[in-house]
């Protein structure tokens, strides 16, 4: 039987094992071998891998994290690092590899199809939503829930003492979890990489001064919801620059992590589930036609269809928040 290979890589996402469970059982239907290579490329690298059958992947899409385990590593940025993670390929005659991760583990797909003739997929799988080629990548939907309900509880507790709470949310260079969380909990202010010019830090501090004053007028509450890696010093830096000016107590929560894990969204599942199916279904098309391997491509979904794009492509840019979402909250929805 043809061999297929799945890894995990980069930051785990909630979903990512929904997809892990679907790759199996399509490749098992179809015939196929399936095997899974542990710690994204490193597995690969130092050949620790593990065969997956029905019972591998049994009871195990309503949990976060990865049965593969996930890490990032440094040895897919030289030569010698790719080029025996495609010895491994080849040892082990696997026809395709599967790569759930994001846009680094996207770069190490891009570096290993200069090395090796097989099939490469990518599955979008990270929480920060910033792959172009699709509407969602597989973790988003879950960790918004998770942060969304996270901030809601939040706001009870500054509510009851009308206090201001800068709330940090994960996404890396990217504001997808900013913005949706921000607007689904109703903050006050959306500080991110798309609406903030943090070399215009103290401008941005004079006009938040002045709407929580307002709004401290009103007896509310106050939320903001900062973009990680967005303020110069982050949040507790943001956090002594609102207090200097003002008599009020301004408190900080770092969601982190807690926005990787728990049970993945009926929504994530779903997502990974299609695109796992999706993925051993092109396999099979590309084998059965004994056509050489194309370029890697991640697949994708977009407006409930599924699309194919190249890695190079997706890798030229990150995808935007949608500007509506912006400009929506710039006009009608933050604190004036
Ligand atoms: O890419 C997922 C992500 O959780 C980002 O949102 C965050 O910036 C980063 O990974 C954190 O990485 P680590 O777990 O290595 O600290």
């Amino acid at each position: 039987a043809q061999k297929l290979a799945i890894l995990t890589s980069g930051g785990d996402a909630p979903g990512m094992n929904s997809a892990i469970r679907a790759i199996v059982l399509a490749s098992l239907n179809k015939g196929y071998q399936c095997i899974g290579f542990y710690h994204g490329y490193n597995g690969l690298i130092e050949q620790q891998f593990t065969e997956l059958d029905e019972h591998s992947v049994n009871n195990i899409t309503q949990h976060g994290g990865t049965i593969l385990k996930s890490a990032r590593c440094p040895a897919m940025l030289n030569t010698a690092g790719i080029s025996q993670a495609a010895n491994t390929l080849r040892k082990l005659h696997i026809s395709a590899l599967i790569v759930i991760g994001g846009d680094g583990s996207f770069h190490g797909l891009d570096a290993l199809s200069e090395h090796w003739q097989g099939t490469l997929i990518g599955l979008p799988g990270t929480i920060d939503n910033d792959l172009s080629g699709c509407d969602h990548t597989i973790g988003f939907s879950t960790a918004v829930n998770t942060a969304t309900r996270a901030i809601d509880k939040i706001r009870d507790t500054a509510n009851a003492f009308e206090r201001v709470f800068i709330t940090e949310v994960m996404g890396r260079h990217s504001g997808h979890i900013a913005f949706n969380t921000g607007i689904a909990t109703g903050a006050e202010s959306i500080l991110s990489f798309e609406n903030c010019d943090v070399n215009k830090q103290q401008h941005i501090v004079t006009q938040l001064l002045a709407a929580i004053t307002e709004q401290r007028n009103k007896h509310a509450s106050f939320v903001i919801v900062l973009a990680e890696n967005l303020w110069p010093g982050g949040a507790s830096s943001l956090q002594a620059q609102l207090n200097q000016h003002t008599d009020f107590n301004c408190a900080v929560c770092i969601l982190g992590h807690i926005q990787r894990g728990g049970a993945p969204s009926s929504e994530d599942r779903m997502l990974a589930t299609t695109l796992g199916v999706a993925a051993v279904e092109y396999i099979d098309e590309l084998l059965l036609a004994a056509s050489s391997s194309p370029a890697p491509i991640m697949i994708g979904q977009i407006n409930g269809q599924l699309t194919q794009t190249l890695i190079s492509d997706v890798l030229k840019c990150n995808k935007p928040v949608a500007s509506k979402w912006v400009q929506q909250y710039q006009h009608y929805l933050s604190a004036k």
